[in-house]
């Protein structure tokens, strides 16, 4: 069954408050640009990220990657920092990025990406309404 590529997924979510806002454009223009999501007071939403890893299940334990494992991954290499933030300000591997979802995505990649030892990082998915999801695959 090594030959097998698996696709294995874990599920996170967290609460946070954003502004989209670039310092370089008037408000009129940050207004016409990001309309509403450009509210001075910023606005907050709740998140769901999906973490995918990829890789042949391990002929002993029949993982590809121990699914606690990468829920604690997940928990103290990116929950941990954007949970009930503001990810304008609080966040140090959001510093001078504009927080989209595609670019929390990305950052998100970064974050986890290291310390996946068992399989590679596939792909996450970001959600940040029900409706509106980015994916990034590390490219
Ligand atoms: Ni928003």
């Amino acid at each position: 069954m090594t030959s097998l590529k698996v696709y294995v997924s874990r599920k996170a979510h967290f609460s946070a408050a954003h502004r989209l806002y670039h310092p370089s454009l008037s408000e009129a223009e940050n207004l016409a640009l990001f309309d509403k999501c450009s509210n001075a007071n910023g606005h907050g939403h709740n998140y769901t990220v999906e973490v995918t890893v990829a890789g042949n299940p391990d002929p002993i334990s029949g993982y590809v990657i121990d699914l606690k494992k990468l829920k604690r991954i997940i928990d103290e290499h990116f929950i941990q920092f954007v949970d009930h933030k503001n990810l304008n300000t609080d966040v140090p591997f959001l510093q001078g990025i504009i927080p989209t979802a595609e670019n929390i995505v990305a950052a998100c990649w970064l974050q986890i990406q290291p310390h996946i030892n068992e399989g590679s990082l596939y792909c996450i998915r970001l959600y940040e309404t029900e409706n509106n999801f980015v994916e990034y695959k590390g490219e």
